[in-house]
């Protein structure tokens, strides 16, 4: 077997996982959620649903990582005994295909951002009919800049954990934070914003136990910290046994939470701006327009009107998304990806190609199937897949591996854990609140 990366600081690992957490799940997807239920009420279900269920569902992906330093289904085999193995296949498998799945969609969203990236730059040079033909939805388009975003993705992985992963989140993340308090600042600015903040802070707090809001609130909180595949997994497996992995978690769902909040905060007052400059914000039935008419409809309507700073804005903008897209796609080609090297024993470039190209063919067809299948891929993964391997993840942790080789593997780096807090109260955590919770909201949602 090849030598296997290792994140080269402590660092390194929380702006490489930030950045799979930080994605179009939170500059995009939780601020449409906010705005389609209830205010602040969500931003605060949101936050206490991270730190009860997805925080802990993520320290049991990063301590299995780290425990086996291998690719997510043999660090999971690692620990089943003869009669759970087959399970142990089954899990990792499944999460394999979920991580792959999970790319096949969002390549092509993220390869939309790009398009439009590429359109604010033709309208920078006065060229408007590039720019319409790279702002408006067309099979060609689809096609290009999905593949272009593939081509971004495979060649940071192809370049291995410390070249490739590492060293592009920590240019990357950086960026991003930049680039959202720019935004963030301009458009608090202008008239129409207060109005955005004061409904952002707004809590309706008779919807905080409406059972439909909770459960929207847990899916968020698993895609954001991109929970239930094994991409925190893999990403635990290059933390270095040094490190004290409870705080590394915990950072990592603190910058989620925050920049999600931050995204709010730029998202939702530039809604009002729009408002305010004429733009439609709500639709026929009196609700916010939300989804995909929200980024490429509202926003880039939003843009026009603010002139010549509308242009650069958009720029910014569309750059955010991509870099944002960008650093979670890697992670999620990541699982597939160290499979075919530890396992297969493939070589890396290799495999990331080879990897890399099938799950663009998958997109493909969905773009050619867009009706079809794009919505059924999203459901498939994002709503059954995730919680349940992300249940499957807390079974394993919780009744089939050895309670004193888990609390062994955290006292690495992190010396008396046996008396800290987080010993105390997470091992019968993921063994009972967790699974329940999440067969609970489960069950609601087919129901
Ligand atoms: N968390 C990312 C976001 O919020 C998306 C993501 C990256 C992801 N890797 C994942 C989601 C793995 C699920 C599983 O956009």
């Amino acid at each position: 077997m090849a030598a296997r990366g290792e994140f080269s600081s402590r660092t390194a690992f929380v702006l490489a996982a930030a950045g799979s957490a930080i994605g179009l799940g939170n500059i995009w997807g939780f601020p449409i959620q906010v705005a389609s239920n209830g205010g602040g009420a969500f931003v605060f279900t949101y936050i206490i649903l991270t730190f009860l269920l997805a925080y802990p569902v993520l320290m049991a992906e990063l301590i299995i990582g780290r425990h086996a330093k291998r690719d997510t289904v043999s660090s999971i085999v690692v620990l089943s005994g003869p009669r759970s193995r087959w399970l142990a296949y089954l899990t990792g498998f499944w999460g394999m295909l979920t991580a792959s799945l999970i790319l096949s969609f969002y390549a092509i969203v993220a390869g939309w951002m790009l398009a439009h990236f590429f359109g604010a730059g033709a309208n920078l040079l006065g060229q408007t009919d590039l720019k319409q033909w790279f702002v408006s939805n067309s099979l060609t388009r689809n096609l290009i800049f999905c593949v272009a975003f593939y081509a971004l993705t495979i060649s940071i992985i192809a370049r291995g954990v410390t070249s490739g992963i590492e060293r592009w989140s920590t240019r990357l993340m950086p960026m991003l934070l930049v680039l959202m308090v720019l935004l963030i600042a301009y458009i608090a600015t202008q008239p129409g914003a207060a109005e955005g903040w004061r409904i952002y802070w707004q809590p309706d707090f008779s919807q905080v136990a409406n059972p439909d809001l909770v459960l929207d609130a847990l899916g968020q909180a698993f895609f954001s910290l991109s929970l239930g595949v094994g991409t925190m997994m893999v990403y635990g497996s290059y933390i270095s046994k040094s490190e004290n992995l409870p705080r590394l978690g915990a950072s990592v769902a603190i910058l989620d939470i925050g920049v999600a909040v931050l995204a709010g905060l730029l998202v939702i007052p530039a809604m009002y701006v729009a408002q305010h400059n004429g733009v439609t914000i709500y639709d026929a039935a009196g609700n916010l327009l939300a989804s995909d008419s929200l980024i490429f409809t509202v926003l880039p309507a939003l843009f026009e009107t603010m002139g010549g700073a509308g242009v650069i804005t958009s720029i910014l903008f569309f750059s955010l998304m991509t870099i944002a897209a960008l650093t979670s796609s890697i992670s999620m080609l990541e699982v597939p990806v160290a499979y075919a090297s530890d396992s297969l024993g493939m070589e890396r470039r290799r495999a990331s190609y080879m990897v890399g190209g099938l799950v663009l063919l998958i997109s493909v067809l969905i773009i050619f199937n867009f009706g079809a299948l794009f919505g059924l891929v999203i459901a498939f993964t994002t709503k059954y897949s995730e919680p349940l391997i992300g249940l499957l993840f807390c079974v394993f942790v919780g009744w089939i591996w050895a309670r004193n080789e888990i609390l062994q593997e955290i006292q690495q780096g992190a010396e008396g854990a046996e008396n800290s807090l987080f010993w105390r109260i997470w091992p019968n955590y993921v063994k009972f609140v967790c699974p329940l919770l999440i067969l609970l909201l489960f069950w609601r949602s087919l129901a």
